[in-house]
């Protein structure tokens, strides 16, 4: 089909049609739609974002090699600065690699993250959905059928996973992702630790540990959960494979992280690590302690909550969520809708998890709505 053909078919499609994230850019709406730390951006990177401006950063290029930048991130996280690729967002991994690699389908455990779908279905890539499964109050990673993938799928095959995963808070251990990588050792596996440093029950082993030991590990990392700097747009892929390194280097667009997330991101790492590391550990704290308190009085209130490790929980409702979100944003507060997401119902919805005098207004407003609501099937 010609390109002429390609575009004039999509014409009439809204933008982005095909796209469902959460956040809202209303101010006057407490938002619990949006996954991020509750705790916000640190002061410390406030400061250097306006010493930055104060500079002018934005009115040159970065650099395009972002050699300080892979250093600093090498340097804090322990990592090999060569093997280091600093990203616009830990959700451009995705099209990068989809370019570099050139897959011929997506092996991807749903519900999750991602812009996958949209992806395949503009490249006509075969979308491989492997459901997470269901089991009481949680769900569990379908560990189990690794080895059924194996012989089943494609050879050109990409597989991509969330650890933790989005929506459902679900957390693989390192065995289980030893276990992966071993049973997968012919496809390239994307680990996407996205909420990684914000999860207070992943295992201390992260993916980043066992890229020496497995050639076939992409692991992703988002700065913008970790600091609340969604706007920033920071994150970073590691591998120790050198072929993949080189492809997904050319295929990186040159200038992909703006200077000013260059230079503040760089500098806070270099400057103020024990700082951010302290940060990062207070921040595990204060959702442990929200997510609880939420997680009770969410089910008190008759909602089904599902067990979490990040800072969001998945919730099920008695009526539809479409309803219930109606009336909460009637009362100035924003909850994501989770139906969009595959396997999941019209009766799910993420809520994030914020800070306790926040939660207290949600729970407010939950109240308020769930007991003038009228049950229905689900
Ligand atoms: C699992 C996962 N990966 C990546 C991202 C995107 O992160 P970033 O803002 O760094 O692109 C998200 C955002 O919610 C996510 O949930």
């Amino acid at each position: 089909m010609s390109i002429r053909k390609k575009i004039s078919r999509k014409r009439g499609d809204s933008v982005g049609s095909c796209r469902h994230h959460g956040g809202t850019s209303s101010r006057d709406l407490l938002d619990f739609s949006a996954p991020q730390n509750p705790l916000g951006t640190p002061e410390i990177i406030r400061e250097l974002v306006r010493e930055s401006v104060a500079r002018e950063d934005y009115s040159r290029y970065p650099d395009y090699t972002y050699r300080r930048l892979r250093e600093a991130i090498a340097s804090f996280y322990k990592l090999d600065y060569e093997s280091v690729v600093p990203l616009n967002g830990g959700s451009e991994a995705l099209y990068i690699l989809v370019l570099s690699l050139r897959p011929t389908s997506l092996v991807v455990f749903e519900p999750t993250f991602g812009d996958h779908r949209c992806l395949a279905e503009s490249l006509n890539l075969k979308i491989v959905s492997v459901p997470y499964i269901e089991s009481g109050e949680r769900y569990e990673f379908p560990i189990d059928r690794v080895d059924e993938l194996r012989k089943t799928a494609d050879r050109n095959s990409l597989f991509i996973l969330s650890n933790p995963n989005n929506p459902t808070g679900t957390a693989l251990s390192a065995k289980q992702v030893v276990r992966l990588l071993n049973a997968l050792s012919e496809f390239v596996v994307v680990v996407d630790e996205a909420f990684f440093e914000l999860c207070y029950l992943c295992d201390e082993v992260s993916a980043l540990k066992l890229a020496k030991s497995y050639e076939n590990l992409v692991v992703v990392r988002s700065l913008t959960k970790t600091y609340s700097i969604p706007g920033l747009r920071i994150g970073f892929l590691y591998t120790e494979n050198g072929d993949l390194l080189n492809a997904v280097e050319s295929s990186r667009a040159p200038w992909n992280v703006n200077s000013i997330a260059e230079a503040v991101i760089s500098e806070a790492l270099e400057k103020y690590s024990s700082e951010l590391r302290s940060f990062a550990e207070k921040s595990k704290a204060v959702i442990r302690k929200e997510s609880t308190y939420l997680e009770r009085g969410l089910r008190l209130l008759g909602i089904r909550v599902y067990s979490s490790t990040a800072p969001f929980l998945l919730v099920k409702h008695s009526t539809p969520t479409s309803e219930i979100s109606k009336k909460l944003r009637e009362l100035r507060v924003v909850v994501r809708d989770a139906s969009t997401y595959p396997y999941l119902t019209q009766y799910h919805a993420r809520v994030s998890v914020r800070l306790r005098s926040e939660n207290e207004v949600l729970l407010g407003a939950y109240r308020r709505v769930v007991e003038n609501a009228t049950p229905s099937e689900s």
